[in-house]
């Protein structure tokens, strides 16, 4: 640990201070990144009280009042805790294909649990979790919440919402005697309409969706469209009404178009989006999550890892036009949010898609507003997280050097705070 702390707060329990009083840390450090405004400023003071910031200032300004702790980070450079909207936590990255059958949603809770805190080492202290079976997500974000295990704090969509034979939870390896049917399978708008509702019953964030075929699914299209516009629009206006976001993986350009005129929230992937689509998700203000690294994984190693070799085949066409597209989109004002689909391959990896959002076309301060500020937003949580300032969260991580130099250097995070509690610090 290189930084001290005073612990007054335990001299002060001995004394005989009540438990009403508030807990306050003064952080420092020698940099801290402005993700707003891109820029680095020096040698800030943040102060948080309760888990929240209560001011960030800049220079040697003495406080007012004493903190009970003080940490300083020396050489660091601090910035807001990531935030990734497309994981999945419940999943392995060497289990696909048949293999991932053989793993009980117990199982895969459990597996939850680890790669839980292997995110939040990594300086991912919020995620969204798009797709897990038995809401098993709903109870790991839960068990987060409540302080029984670390995590990042965890957005969650349960079961995600799709037609039979579809990307979205239907499983489609298994032939027709095993009569099996993915959680989520909901075909005609009064069935989407009853799924939403009874995801939320059972405590989820967002809904999820599918709007075309996928690459790691048993003999769907990525370029087809699933669900009509009457079906992703029904799905829609029912999330909606209770107040909870839409995501929809879609990879073909008319499928993105569906979800788009159907008013969803964010897309994931959009691989094949065209003119037409861009031009719609400017309009809606819709975000685009582009998971541009995963490829290399599936192309490098899926094979191993028990990817069917129809999904190899499928990712040669879909990497290379998703990375030019990326390009494309952001160049043409669409927004973006840092999506990587972490559990495709390995979680606590997430970090290296920065790189590769660089080159494909971002500054580093881009990537970085995707990663914080622009997340937040689209989860509906802008001033709360995702930025250094009064009345956020105190989640905060460090590097060491400038990443807005050199933005690989987030794949090496040495400190970890969420809400006030220091999970990790080398
Ligand atoms: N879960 C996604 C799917 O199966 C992964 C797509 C990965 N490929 C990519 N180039 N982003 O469709």
């Amino acid at each position: 640990m290189r930084f001290h702390t005073i612990l007054i707060a335990s001299l002060f329990a001995l004394l005989g201070g009540t438990s009403a009083h508030a807990e306050t840390i003064e952080l420092r450090a020698s940099s801290m990144v402005d993700v707003e405004k891109g820029i680095v400023i020096d040698d800030p003071v943040v102060t948080i009280v309760d888990g929240v910031i209560t001011s960030v200032r800049s220079g040697e300004a003495a406080s007012s009042e004493p903190a009970d702790t003080v940490i300083d980070l020396g050489e660091k450079t601090i910035l807001p805790g990531l935030i990734d909207m497309h994981v999945h936590l419940t999943s392995d990255s060497d289990l696909h294909g048949y293999r991932r059958l053989a793993i009980s949603d117990e199982r895969a809770t459990i597996t939850g649990v680890v790669n839980a805190k292997t995110t939040l080492m990594a300086g991912f202290t919020t995620v969204r979790n798009v797709g897990a079976g038995s809401f098993s997500d709903v109870a790991l974000r839960d068990a987060i919440a409540e302080g029984d295990i670390p995590g990042p704090r965890m957005f969650v969509s349960g079961p995600p919402i799709g037609i039979t034979g579809g990307h979205c939870s239907d499983n489609n390896l298994l032939p027709p005697e095993y009569e099996a049917v993915g959680e989520g399978v909901a075909d005609g708008p009064w069935a989407a309409r009853f799924k939403v509702r009874q995801n939320r019953k059972f405590g989820v964030d967002l809904i999820k969706t599918c709007s075309t075929g996928g690459v790691l699914s048993k003999g769907t299209k990525v370029g087809a469209p699933q669900y009509t516009v009457e079906e992703l629009k029904a799905l829609t206006e029912e999330a909606h009404s209770h107040g909870l976001k839409v995501a929809s993986h879609a990879h073909g350009s008319e499928g993105i178009i569906n979800a788009l005129k159907a008013g969803v929230d964010t897309i994931e992937h959009a691989s094949f989006i065209d003119d037409e689509g861009i031009e719609l998700a400017r309009k809606n203000g819709a975000y685009l999550s582009m998971d541009i690294y995963v490829t290399e994984f599936i192309l490098g190693v899926g094979e191993e890892a028990g990817i069917l070799p129809e999904s190899l085949e499928k990712e040669r066409k879909v990497g290379q036009i998703q990375r030019d597209n990326f390009r494309k989109a952001h160049e043409a004002g669409v927004k973006m949010v840092f999506g990587t689909d972490a559990g495709v391959y390995p979680h606590g990896d997430n970090a290296r898609q920065l790189s590769r959002m660089v080159t494909f076309g971002m500054t580093p301060s881009d990537a970085l507003r995707a990663a914080t500020i622009n997340a937040a937003e689209a989860l509906g949580a802008t001033g709360q997280i995702g930025v250094l300032k009064a009345g956020a969260a105190a989640d905060i991580i460090a590097v060491t050097g400038n990443p807005l130099a050199d933005i690989s250097l987030l794949e090496n995070v040495d400190f970890v705070m969420k809400s006030g509690t220091v999970y990790m610090s080398n």
